[in-house]
């Protein structure tokens, strides 16, 4: 493809060099407002659900015949600010939240020690997350995190928030992301063949909102606070599949907690059960010689944001980077065996605000 070949443009803002109408800038600057008069160009802020939201965007797009062919582009430098101005906007992002500052960590972990106080989540079972990220990155070689973390290193790191710790954080970094959805027609006749294994497919999509903070009171805390639950239910719906169909998950995974909900979201267990399936899978890693075996716990192998790294609202593109290469049997010593035929991708923004999921097929 050319440049030219685009008709549609989604992006996802930016906190690093913000711009209104961050997808009109990006096409007038790109010149691909100029070389394409008829391009449909549209800003996401779904926070980091924003790539996810893109895909369904994407798709409505092309479904709705105004394109044929759309971008999806994410890209931030977080990593690039230094750390007082990343503290600041971060905290900026969630104004009015009566929370301490960092006000990110801060909120989740309120949200993790309501889990804890709920359904009996531990302290440990939080920590041995990062572990299994950390376990996962270490064989991808675009992560950010190269060594595994022992379990005492992730709960005697430096306390960010009362139940989370510097290496149980979204990790700040530079990156981008460039996806481009077509129409099957389009594929056809691009590459002179019809959709197969190795082309992946996007089979549904579901969204669901919660609030952008919790509330001041964590008694006030609900389950149906999680917007993840609902989202997962329309995506699946939306595929006609369910949570034994999908061998590839991509969670988000900013803090621990998010990735124990999303656990329990998909339906790979149930409410109130994912630190209990953290720690099986932990177990499991130990008695393996530390090696985690990817047939088994067939989640986040590249690492997610704890690990492979967190520029603000890129970090569910990665998820799909890493869906779209088990899809393709190109994951190479990540690559999960069968070769995955469906994966489930899942973005969430803000505080638990926004939830997007979406679920890829592999073609065939
Ligand atoms: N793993 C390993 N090391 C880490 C780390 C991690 N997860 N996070 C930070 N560090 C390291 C840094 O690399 C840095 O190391 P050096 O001193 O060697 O350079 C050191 O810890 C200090 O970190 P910071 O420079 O970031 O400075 P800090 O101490 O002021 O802040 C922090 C630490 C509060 C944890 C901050 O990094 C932070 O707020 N992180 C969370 C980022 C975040 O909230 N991202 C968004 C998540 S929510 C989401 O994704 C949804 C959305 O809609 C965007």
């Amino acid at each position: 493809m050319e440049l030219g070949d685009l008709q549609g443009l989604v992006a996802v803002p930016s906190l690093s060099d913000p711009h209104f109408m961050q997808a009109h800038y990006l096409a007038t600057v790109s010149g691909l407002n100029r070389i394409n008069k008829r391009l449909v160009v549209r800003t996401i802020d779904t926070g980091g659900a924003g790539p996810i939201s893109g895909i369904a965007t994407a798709t409505n797009m092309i479904r709705s015949e105004w394109a044929e062919t759309v971008a999806i582009i994410a890209s931030d430098s977080v990593l690039s600010l230094n750390s007082r101005e990343f503290a600041n906007r971060a905290d900026g992002s969630v104004e009015g939240a009566d929370l301490p500052t960092p006000r990110i960590p801060h909120g989740y972990d309120m949200y993790a020690q309501w889990h804890m106080k709920t359904y009996g989540l531990t302290r440990e079972q939080l920590a041995m997350v990062p572990v299994l990220m950390s376990a996962m990155a270490s064989r991808h070689p675009g992560a950010l995190c190269r060594t595994p973390y022992t379990l005492d290193e992730v709960l005697g790191a430096r306390k960010v928030a009362p139940v989370t710790s510097l290496l149980e954080c979204a990790r700040r970094a530079d990156g981008a992301v460039a996806l481009i959805v077509s129409s099957e027609r389009h594929y056809k006749r691009t590459f002179g063949r019809k959709l197969d294994h190795t082309s992946p497919v996007v089979v549904g999509v579901g969204e669901a909102s919660g609030p952008l903070y919790p509330p001041a009171n964590p008694a006030d805390i609900s389950p149906a606070d999680f917007s993840c639950e609902r989202a997962a239910k329309f995506a699946y719906r939306s595929a006609q599949l369910g949570p034994k169909d999908i061998n590839f998950f991509g969670l988000y995974d900013c803090f621990p907690i998010c990735f124990i909900r999303a656990l329990e979201a998909v339906g790979i267990c149930g409410e109130g059960e994912g630190g209990k399936y953290v720690e099986a899978a932990y177990n499991d890693m130990i008695r393996n010689g530390g090696k985690l075996d990817v047939q088994r716990f067939p989640i986040n192998t590249h690492g997610g944001l704890q690990c492979f790294g967190a520029p603000w609202e890129v970090p569910a593109m990665y998820n799909v980077v890493e869906a779209v290469a088990q899809l393709a049997g190109a994951a190479c010593e990540r690559q999960i065996f069968p070769k995955p035929k469906r994966a489930l991708v899942y973005g969430n923004g803000g505080i638990f605000s926004a939830s997007s999921v979406a679920i890829l097929g592999d073609g065939v």
